[in-house]
């Protein structure tokens, strides 16, 4: 069977009314990133950080799944394990579409990441009022997201999935943050076909075998038509 990867990024969410991160209105326009987004601006100024990412919580919570998450949610229920959605989102969209097979490389909003004991508990009211965590009842909940300078998590298992897989599929990232805008050449160097779903051209480390541009909401969905026509036995 054909293993696939598909790597997603804010592109994917857009059409969802959640913000992507790079150019005009998106989300990084306006905030520096050192301030919200490392551990260092965590440490200077703590409600700052803590407000952005609430804020960004309630975002997310008010908003739906959109066509693409959908398609996605689709595939795999037609063809499980052989899909693996690699997510570099922190909103939880692809799993309320209906994914499971899915790793949130870059955290998750509705997950907070105790400083005291290192729980991860889920969290979906606001942390700027210093929660208790429910493992050990100190008030140090942060955000578990991956901010620049950590580490993004299952790094072992992406990477295996990655240069093991058939397929690989980049839709709605700018391909700008390492490790994930790497995936693409690790994948093609080990013999994967290359497929890209973008709004627009992006600047990928290796070209990719066929860029489709357009919107993610109508690309996904016919990209993934495509993929269970090719699977089904002809009649
Ligand atoms: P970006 O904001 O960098 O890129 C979003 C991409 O989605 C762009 O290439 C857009 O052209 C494309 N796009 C926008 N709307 C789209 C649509 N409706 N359909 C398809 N594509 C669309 O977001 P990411 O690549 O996800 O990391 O950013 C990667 C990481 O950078 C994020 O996970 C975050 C950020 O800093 C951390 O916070 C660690």
């Amino acid at each position: 069977m054909t293993r696939i990867v598909v790597l997603t990024g804010a592109g994917i969410s857009a059409e969802s009314g959640v913000p992507t991160f790079r150019g005009p209105d998106g989300l990084w326009e306006g905030h520096d990133i050192e301030d919200v987004a490392t551990p260092e601006g965590f440490e200077r100024d703590p409600d700052t950080v803590l407000a952005f990412y609430d804020a960004r919580r309630r975002v997310a919570a008010s908003v739906v799944p959109n066509a693409a998450h959908r398609a996605l949610a689709r595939l795999e229920g037609a063809i499980g394990d052989d899909l693996l959605v690699v997510t570099q989102n922190v909103d939880d969209l692809h799993e309320r579409a209906g994914s499971h097979n899915l790793v949130h490389m870059h955290g998750e909003l509705f997950r907070a990441l105790c400083l005291a004991c290192g729980a991860r508990p889920t969290c979906d009211g606001d942390l700027i009022d210093r929660p208790h965590c429910p493992a050990c009842g100190e008030r140090m909940l942060r955000p578990d997201v991956v901010w620049f300078g950590e580490m993004p998590y299952d790094l072992e298992r992406i990477e295996q999935a990655v240069v093991a897989c058939d397929v690989f599929v980049s839709i709605g990232t700018s391909g700008a943050v390492y490790p994930a805008a790497g995936y693409v050449a690790l994948a093609a160097a080990f013999g994967a076909h290359t497929v890209e779903l973008n709004l627009e051209p992006t600047d990928a480390a290796v070209p990719f075998d066929d860029a489709r541009t357009g919107p993610a909401g109508e690309l996904v969905p016919a990209w993934v038509d495509e993929v269970l026509s090719a699977r089904s036995p002809r009649a």
